[in-house]
């Protein structure tokens, strides 16, 4: 198939390195010859028919050091309705575009596999800050989140050191605790809370006050937003049991705004290019996953399947019925993420 033009768009929760995924889409896209468009706020600029042409390089210059995504993102329900999806195709074929990468997580995948399914080619590429692609090692924006709650945690540290307090905070991640198992390694925190594994609270305070007796004078406790409310209570719980006076601290959507590190601007430059090559491959209904450190494709029907049974959203009896290859799939690569997962949680009480 020749391409005339294809667009690109960021949907969901925005991540830090979206903008160099785009700016790379739009100038590999020109190198060969094809016209982008910035499809705005995600899958609703397509229902809108809402969009922006890029047909020079430069109209995609000075993006990638900025936080955020320049062609703005949205959750869109209407995509979800048939009236929704029927508008997006007509998008698509009044302004001749032949092909379209999205950037986001599962719910950006799921509207890319509704567009190829009524003919339009998609690549997916994995952005948000998460991690909770299960088919990827690694999502565009993690890096630069994590950075941002180490910048806080670290600024929590100092006055906690100060006034010998604790502080527990809650990090993102509604679906995957990457970002609180990581940062807590890294901060030095005492202890880790995430849905994943169980959490023995009573150790943990136990840990503190031996701690505290041995003069240790400040703690930072990191809990998962998978576990909601948890953070606030366990702050309350430690000053109590402790006597080591307690805040409770959360960034909050900081750590979505962060101004995009090396490593998400590296990824999501490979990926941004090598969407589009994949496109013009006529290849479709593939994410990008970069694994071992190495770029390649897992199909999103089954990249989705594999995230709904990491998550606990597939029963048994479902997942049984699926293909033994995709069970296989599943099982091993379900059994990867969570082993790591596992490893970076022991890490923390390892070293605490
Ligand atoms: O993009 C992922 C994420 O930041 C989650 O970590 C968080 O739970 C959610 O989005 C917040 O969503 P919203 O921006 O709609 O508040």
């Amino acid at each position: 198939m020749t391409f005339r033009r294809i667009g690109v768009l960021t949907s969901g929760g925005d991540s830090p390195g979206m903008n160099a995924a785009v700016r790379a889409v739009v100038r590999a896209g020109l190198s060969h010859g094809i016209e982008v468009y910035g499809i705005l706020e995600g899958y609703k600029g397509l229902v809108e028919n809402n969009l922006q042409l890029f047909s020079k390089p430069s109209d995609v210059s000075n993006i990638i050091e900025r936080s955020g995504t320049a062609i703005y993102t949205d959750r869109c329900p209407e995509f979800e309705t048939y009236e929704g999806i029927a508008s997006a195709i007509e998008t698509c074929r009044k302004n001749n575009i032949d092909g379209v990468v999205a950037i986001g997580g599962d719910g950006t995948f799921r509207g890319a596999t509704d567009l190829a399914a009524h003919g339009i080619p998609t690549v997916g590429i994995p952005g948000t800050i998460d991690n909770d692609i299960t088919a990827t090692d690694y999502t565009i924006g993690l890096d630069t989140a994590m950075n941002t709650v180490l910048t806080f945690t670290d600024s929590l540290r100092a006055t906690c050191e100060s006034h010998a307090r604790c502080s527990v905070v809650e990090v993102m991640g509604r679906h995957a605790g990457h970002i609180a198992l990581r940062t807590a390694v890294a901060s030095g925190a005492v202890a880790v809370a995430v849905a994943e594994f169980d959490f023995d609270e009573d150790a943990v305070i136990k840990s503190i006050i031996e701690k505290r007796n041995g003069g240790k004078r400040s703690f930072l406790v990191i809990v998962s937003e998978g576990i909601p409310g948890y953070a606030e209570k366990l702050a309350k719980t430690i000053e109590e049991k402790t006597g080591i006076v307690t805040r409770f601290c959360c960034p909050a959507h900081v750590q979505r705004g962060g101004v995009p590190t090396l490593t998400d601007r590296l990824v999501a430059s490979e990926m941004g290019e090598y969407a589009v090559r994949l496109l013009l491959e006529g290849k479709s209904d593939i994410v990008i996953c970069k694994n071992n450190d190495r770029l390649c494709t897992v199909d999103i029907a089954l990249a989705l399947k594999a995230d709904r049974r990491l998550k606990g959203k597939m029963a048994d009896d479902e997942f049984d019925a699926l293909p033994e290859k995709e069970k296989e799939y599943i099982t091993v690569r379900c059994k990867e993420v969570m082993d790591k997962m596992r490893a970076m949680y022991d890490l923390v009480y390892a070293i605490k």
